[in-house]
Parts: C-alpha cells; sequence; structure tokens
C-alpha cells in the first residue's frame, strides 16, 4: 500500500486545513429553508461594485486569451492612486497568495516568520506547508499586541513578522506609534509585513500611515485586497506595496499568469468607483453602531472594531454558533481558544436585525 502521508512528509499531514465559512446555499440545502443569512466570512455585503460588474459584461469575449501577467493596467492606476512607483506593487490571487509567495520565496525550511495571536492562522499554515513554522506570541489581555514580546521571540532564523492590522478575528488595531517604536527596535533584515485587509474600513486617528513609514523603513510592507470593501472576494485578487527589490524577488517565484483577467478587468473598475466604496463604509460604519446598541442592551462585551466585523462574548461560542445556525444565522466559532465568543461580519441593515433577533432568542432561551 503506498504511504501517501508519509509521501508527503509530517509537515504537510499534520496540517489543519482552513476552515471557511458555511455556505449559505449549503446551509439552506441541510436545513430545508429559505433567506439563509451569512455574517461569517467578512464578504461585503452590498455585492460587487456595479462599475466592476458593468466591466466584467463588456469583456467575456476575450476569455479565450491570457490575462496580462505584470497586471499591466491595474498596476498603473493603483500606482497613481498610492502615489507609489509601478514596481513597488505586486499583485496575487488574494493576499492569501501573497503570504503564500513571501514565505516560498524568503523562509527557507527550518526558518520561521513571527505573528501575534489569536489572528489570522493562513500565516501558520502556509508556513508549515513550506517546512517553516509561526511562532505565535500571545496578546495581552483585550488582545492588545506586546510589541516587547514579538521582539523577544524573534531569532536568528526569523525572516518575516506578520502583523494584521486591523487584526482577524478579534476587530482590533495598533497604533503609529507602536509600530514606529518596534520598527526602531527590529533587525533591519526581518521583514516586517502589515496585512492591512481591512484598510478601507479603519477611522481610528492614530491608525499607521504604511505607505509613509516604508519611505523611512525599506523593511516595511503593506498587503491590500479588493476582497472586502471592493466586494471582489470571489475573484480573488490582492496585492503588496513595498520596496522594488524585495517585490523582485517574489516576482521571480510567482506563475505567469497568477491573476486571472476577470480579477484585473473587475479590480480596474472597482477603483473608479466611488459611490459603492462611499455605500460600502457607511453601511459599515452604521450598522458597527447599531451592533455596539444592541449588545450594549444585551449586555454583552464586544471589541470596537476597526474592521467589517465585530468579536463578541457571548459565554459558550460554540453553542450560541451551532443554535444560530439551525435558525438560519451563519456566523463564525474561532475554536477552543476564544472558546467564549462568535465573530459576527457586519451586514445590511435588515440582516444585523435578524441576527440580533435570533441573537437574543439563543441567549434568552
Ligand atoms: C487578516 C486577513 N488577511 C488576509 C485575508 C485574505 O484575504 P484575500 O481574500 O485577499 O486572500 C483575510 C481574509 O479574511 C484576512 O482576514
Amino acid at each position: 500500500m503506498i504511504d501517501f502521508e508519509k509521501l508527503a512528509g509530517e509537515n504537510i499531514a499534520s496540517l489543519i486545513p482552513y476552515q471557511p465559512g458555511k455556505p449559505v446555499k449549503e446551509l439552506e440545502r441541510e436545513l430545508g429553508i429559505k433567506k439563509a443569512i451569512k455574517l461569517a466570512s467578512n464578504e461585503n455585503p452590498l455585492g460587487i461594485p456595479p462599475k466592476s460588474k458593468e466591466a466584467l459584461m463588456n469583456f467575456l469575449d476575450e476569455l479565450n486569451r491570457y490575462p496580462l501577467g505584470d497586471c499591466y493596467y491595474l498596476r498603473e492606476k493603483l500606482s497613481k492612486k498610492l502615489n507609489v512607483a509601478q514596481n513597488e506593487l505586486l499583485f496575487g490571487t488574494g493576499s492569501n497568495e501573497i503570504i503564500e509567495l513571501l514565505i516560498r520565496t524568503f523562509v527557507k525550511p527550518g526558518e520561521n516568520v513571527v505573528s501575534f495571536a489569536p489572528s489570522f492562522s493562513v500565516y501558520g499554515i502556509i508556513a508549515q506547508a513550506n517546512n517553516s513554522f509561526c511562532k505565535w506570541v500571545e496578546t495581552d489581555k483585550d488582545f492588545i499586541v506586546n510589541f516587547d514580546k514579538i521582539l523577544e521571540n524573534i531569532d536568528e532564523k526569523t525572516r518575516l513578522v506578520f502583523l494584521a492590522n486591523p487584526n482577524n478575528p478579534t476587530g482590533t488595531y495598533f497604533s503609529e506609534e507602536q509600530l514606529v517604536s518596534f520598527l526602531d527596535k527590529v533587525r533591519e533584515d526581518i521583514l516586517v509585513i502589515l496585512d492591512e485587509a481591512y484598510y478601507e474600513f479603519v477611522d481610528a486617528a492614530d491608525y499607521p500611515n504604511s505607505l509613509k513609514l516604508m519611505k523611512k523603513y525599506p523593511n516595511l510592507f503593506s498587503m491590500r485586497t479588493f476582497s472586502k470593501a471592493y466586494g471582489l472576494a470571489g475573484l480573488r485578487i490582492g496585492y503588496i506595496i513595498g520596496n522594488s527589490k524585495a517585490l523582485d524577488m517574489l516576482n521571480r517565484v510567482r506563475q505567469p499568469f497568477n491573476v486571472n483577467m476577470a480579477a484585473q478587468v473587475a479590480a480596474i473598475a472597482a477603483l473608479d468607483d466611488h459611490d459603492f466604496l462611499r455605500k460600502v463604509i457607511k453601511n459599515n460604519r452604521d450598522g458597527k453602531l447599531y451592533l455596539y446598541k444592541e449588545f450594549q442592551r444585551l449586555g454583552l462585551k464586544y471589541y470596537e472594531t476597526q474592521a467589517n466585523f465585530i468579536l463578541v462574548d457571548v459565554g459558550d461560542g460554540n453553542r450560541v454558533f451551532n443554535e444560530l445556525l439551525h435558525k438560519g444565522v451563519i456566523v463564525r466559532f474561532l475554536g477552543p481558544k476564544l472558546a467564549p465568543f462568535i465573530r459576527v461580519s457586519i451586514g445590511l441593515p435588515d440582516e444585523n436585525k435578524v441576527f440580533i433577533k435570533k441573537l437574543e432568542e439563543v441567549i434568552g432561551g
């Protein structure tokens, strides 16, 4: 008998795959219900930008061609918008692919990456798949990032530090002052990767201006995505901004046509859809204030968020998650280390209302 686990190796055989949120259609089929609500994957409740939809309709006849390998037109547009050079940008199949490219390019087997916990599990999954590992540094009370502890955990085999800001699954953030103090102390050959997937939702005045800081710290990078505020999660497109020589290394590793044509076309149009982005940000802000108010009324502790989801303490996260599921509302349970919590994505006003109604039934009864 072939031992596939042995062939793959211990690092692969012991990997625990990423658990995505359950799709709405699957739950509706399982429960025989209609109108289930998914508030589990921090997706955009307003759909895709109308300008992207129109652009997608108009490009279908070109699908027989390969996409532009360097995302030329998107690169040109985004570099103007961000005021960075074109070679200070690199695109990927979601920011997930950028994480993978960073690890495959800069981390050799036996070396490591560092992040704080709880945070985005994909850093650890990809590191392990590449015969490396992630050192998870516990946060302090209320999920405050302890940068001194991160510095203590960086060793001679550390290559990358991933810092999700705002963080997933907590929605919390660290300030520019905290980041600068860390950057002043960390070795300059450690690449510091800010994961700014929720960047567009941030309204905190002291949130780091990563593009400005990169001018002083060439080891600082920012990853962003079209999956969240821009509503294109299904097309898979994200990017990294930073030092052109470092990105040139990633460019050698990436597949020639890593970003598909539909994603490029939709992303270009999305950057022009200012009206859509405004609505998305407003819906998120209004939804957040509504949910804060309702959690207060229900006596539930929550964490103020800078993103499009909220972490809330419901006592027994697993039970509440499962009971909500049976009532047609999909939220996220985050596992035993975050047992008291659920994470809920901010939805449309009606979705938020239904969620609160069902939550009240679950925790009240
Ligand atoms: C912190 C963080 N980084 C990266 C991603 C991945 O985003 P993408 O869809 O661009 O791969 C997510 C998605 O949920 C996230 O929460």
